[in-house]
C-alpha cells in the first residue's frame, strides 16, 4: 500500500496535516524506523496538500500492520457473536445498583455468557456482575443470582438524587428504575406530615422524604436484612425528618398500633391489594395513599381502592405506569386522597 515516507524530525508536524486532510488509514499502524516515519495512506497527496505541508514527503510502496482497535461500547464488543437485536434486549435490561451490574442473559446465550459479562464489567467499569436466576419472588420480594464476573460482593451504596442506600443485592429488594417515582413522591411531601411506609425495603422512599422534610415515617418491612440496612442508611444520610424502623408484618403492626398518617405508601405491587383495607383505616381524613399494583390498565387499581375505601370519597390525584413489568403489565402507581 502506499505511505508517506517522512524524515523523523518532521514527522509530527506533517501526520498532523495529513491527519487534518483524512489522508491517514486508521486501519493500520504507522511504522518507525531509526530515521523515517512511515505513515499509511488511503490516497496520494495532492500537490495543494504537499505544497501546504512544504517538507520533504516520499510517496513509497510499503506493506503494515493491522492496527488493534478497542471496541467503545457494549455493542461494538459483542458484535458478531450476538445478534444486534439480541444484544439490544440484553443491553435494555440492564440494572446498575452501585457497583453492582446485574443483567438477563436468555438461556439460548449460556455458552457466552462469562464473555457478555466481561463485556458489561469492561463498560461499566462497575465491581460485580450477576446474571438475574429467577424473577422476584417470596415475600421479602428478592431474586436468585448467578454470579458472574469481577468480584462477587453483593453488598453495595447505590446513589440516587443526593440519596446513599446501602443494600445487598441477594438479600433485599431494590430497583433503580422507581427513582423518578420516589422523586415525585418527594416533592409532594409537606414538613410535620406523619407518614406510614407499608414496605420500606432499605429505605429508598423513606430516606428520600425525610432528607428534604421535617417528618415523621413508620418504616415497616418484614425482612430483617432490609430493616438492617435501613438503620444503616438512616445513618448514612444526613436525614432531617424522623424515620422508625419497624421489623413486622405490617398487618400485625397495625393491628398493635394507633398510627394515623397523613401519607402512606403502598410500594407491594403484587399484593399491596391484600393491604388496602388496614392501610385506608389508618389513613387520616383527606390523607393521601400512593398504592401501586401490576397491571395492564388503570381501572382494576383505582376500583380497588374505592371499593376498600367504603364509604368514605375517593379524588385520584393521578395514574402512573412507573415501570413495565412484562409485556403489557404495568408496574401501576395511583395517588388517591381519601376523605
Ligand atoms: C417491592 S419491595 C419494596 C421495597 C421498597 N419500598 C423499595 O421501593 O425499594 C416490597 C417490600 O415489602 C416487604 N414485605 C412483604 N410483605 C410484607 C408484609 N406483610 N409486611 C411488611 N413488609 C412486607 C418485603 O420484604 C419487601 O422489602
Amino acid at each position: 500500500m502506499i505511505a508517506a515516507k517522512i524524515p523523523k524530525n518532521q514527522a509530527d508536524y506533517v501526520r498532523r496535516i495529513l491527519l487534518k486532510y483524512s489522508f491517514i488509514d486508521r486501519e493500520f499502524k504507522i511504522k518507525r524506523t531509526d530515521t523515517h516515519v512511515l505513515i499509511p495512506l488511503n490516497k496520494e497527496p495532492s500537490e495543494e496538500i504537499l505544497a501546504e505541508i512544504g517538507a520533504h514527503l516520499d510517496v513509497v510502496d510499503e506493506s503494515f500492520d493491522v492496527q488493534k482497535k478497542n471496541p467503545r461500547s457494549m455493542r461494538e464488543y459483542l458484535k458478531g457473536r450476538i445478534e444486534p437485536g439480541k444484544i439490544d434486549e440484553i443491553n435494555k435490561s440492564f440494572d446498575i445498583i452501585g457497583d453492582v451490574v446485574i443483567l438477563e442473559i436468555p438461556d439460548e446465550f449460556e455458552s457466552i455468557k462469562y464473555l457478555i459479562a466481561d463485556a458489561a464489567l469492561k463498560f461499566t467499569k462497575r465491581r460485580s456482575v450477576y446474571r438475574k436466576g429467577s424473577k422476584v419472588k417470596g415475600i421479602k420480594r428478592t431474586r436468585s443470582l448467578e454470579f458472574l464476573a469481577g468480584e462477587d460482593i453483593s453488598e453495595t451504596i447505590h446513589k440516587e438524587y443526593g440519596s446513599k442506600f446501602m443494600l445487598d443485592v441477594r438479600k433485599v429488594y431494590f430497583s433503580p428504575r422507581l427513582a423518578t417515582e420516589r422523586e415525585k413522591i418527594v416533592r409532594q411531601v409537606e414538613d410535620d406530615e406523619i407518614i406510614l411506609d407499608m414496605f420500606a425495603g432499605v429505605g429508598p422512599f423513606s430516606i428520600s422524604i425525610a432528607r428534604e422534610h421535617m417528618v415523621r415515617i413508620y418504616a415497616v418491612d418484614i425482612n430483617s436484612d432490609a430493616i438492617h440496612y435501613l438503620k444503616k442508611n438512616i445513618e448514612l444520610n444526613k436525614v432531617k425528618g424522623e424515620i422508625i424502623p419497624i421489623l413486622a408484618d405490617v398487618k400485625e403492626f397495625l393491628k398493635n398500633s394507633d398510627v394515623e398518617a397523613d401519607r402512606i405508601i403502598m410500594n407491594l405491587p403484587g399484593m399491596a391489594c391484600k393491604f388496602l383495607a388496614d392501610a385506608i383505616s389508618s389513613l387520616k381524613r383527606g390523607g393521601i395513599l400512593h398504592y401501586y399494583e401490576f397491571s395492564s390498565d388503570f381501572e382494576v387499581p383505582v376500583a380497588r381502592i374505592r371499593e376498600a375505601a367504603g364509604s368514605r370519597e375517593v379524588t385520584i390525584l393521578d395514574k402512573k405506569r412507573v415501570k413495565s413489568s412484562s409485556p403489557g403489565r404495568w408496574h401501576m402507581g395511583i395517588d388517591a386522597k381519601i376523605h
